[in-house]
């Protein structure tokens, strides 16, 4: 695992931006994982005012609410589309998006993992962490092979999201996520966390074992990941200055 500590949320920002630039003008016809969330906002900012060619993207978002209308305000479809897919060039046949809607539910999951695999698989997958350690829902005793699949939100996670939904009661209780042997299998990973609330979670994910009880701890066993974060999420690592030297101290050819 790469730690990447910058100053503030802007900075982290700034680093995963580039860091999906690069994938983007490496690999023009890539295909990229993207996370929701309030943690990416600034990440897709950035994105789109680097005008980056689209064209040949294509993208599979980790997870989906069941139950929302595609059109509400808070789907995740709608989230992709107002926050990035509809500020740059992306061919809207070429997104993916868990469907929560759908009529047969594993059918759909099977046939998303399936859309992946025929996609030549994930060459940069975008994650952001949940206070309880997950990555897309994967929620703490989720099974560290899982694929995508329904899953049942905890409390903390709901009460979380109720933020966005205005109260806790609206929060729907069943997703559609990809599991974590999906997101295991993207050549590339990038962990982006900014906030205090996030410390305890990036602790345990980065130095603590690895465990279902903290699903973004199996990052340790991937052998390409960057955690982007800015001070308050790193505020609970206790080898935080020698990622520092790390990063400060890279050599050119491998800078970012
Ligand atoms: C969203 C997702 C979740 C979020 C996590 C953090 O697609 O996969 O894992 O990344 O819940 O959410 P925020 O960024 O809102 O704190």
């Amino acid at each position: 695992m790469e730690i990447i500590i910058q100053a503030t949320p802007e900075a982290a920002a700034d680093v995963a931006a580039r860091i999906v630039a690069r994938q983007l003008r490496e690999k023009p016809a890539c295909v990229l994982g993207l996370a929701t969330g309030i943690t990416p906002l600034l990440l897709y900012q950035k994105l789109i005012a680097l005008h980056l060619d689209w064209s040949g993207v294509t993208t599979f978002n980790l997870d989906e609410y069941i139950g929302l209308p595609r059109g509400h305000p808070q789907s995740y479809h709608t989230f992709m589309w107002e926050n990035l897919f509809k500020h740059v060039n992306i061919v809207a046949e070429n997104v993916h998006i868990p469907d929560g809607n759908a009529q047969n539910i594993p059918e759909s999951c099977a046939t998303y993992e399936a859309r992946i695999h025929s996609a030549g698989g994930i060459d940069l997958q975008v994650l952001g962490i949940g206070t309880d350690g997950h990555i897309g829902f994967n929620e703490p005793t989720s099974s560290l092979a899982s694929r995508t699949r329904i899953k049942t939100l905890t409390p903390r996670t709901r009460q979380d999201n109720a933020r966005y939904f205005g109260s806790e009661e609206d929060v729907p209780h069943h997703v559609v996520t990809m599991g974590i042997g999906t997101i295991m299998e993207a050549k590339q990973n990038l962990l982006l966390a900014t906030g205090q609330h996030k410390a305890h979670a990036i602790a345990e994910a980065v130095e603590g074992p690895v465990t279902s009880m903290n699903p973004a701890s199996i990052l340790q066993l991937h052998p390409r990941v960057k955690v982007t974060l800015d001070e308050a999420a790193a505020s609970g690592l206790q080898r935080a200055e020698y990622y520092r030297w790390v990063y400060d101290h890279k050599p050119d050819w491998q800078a970012l």
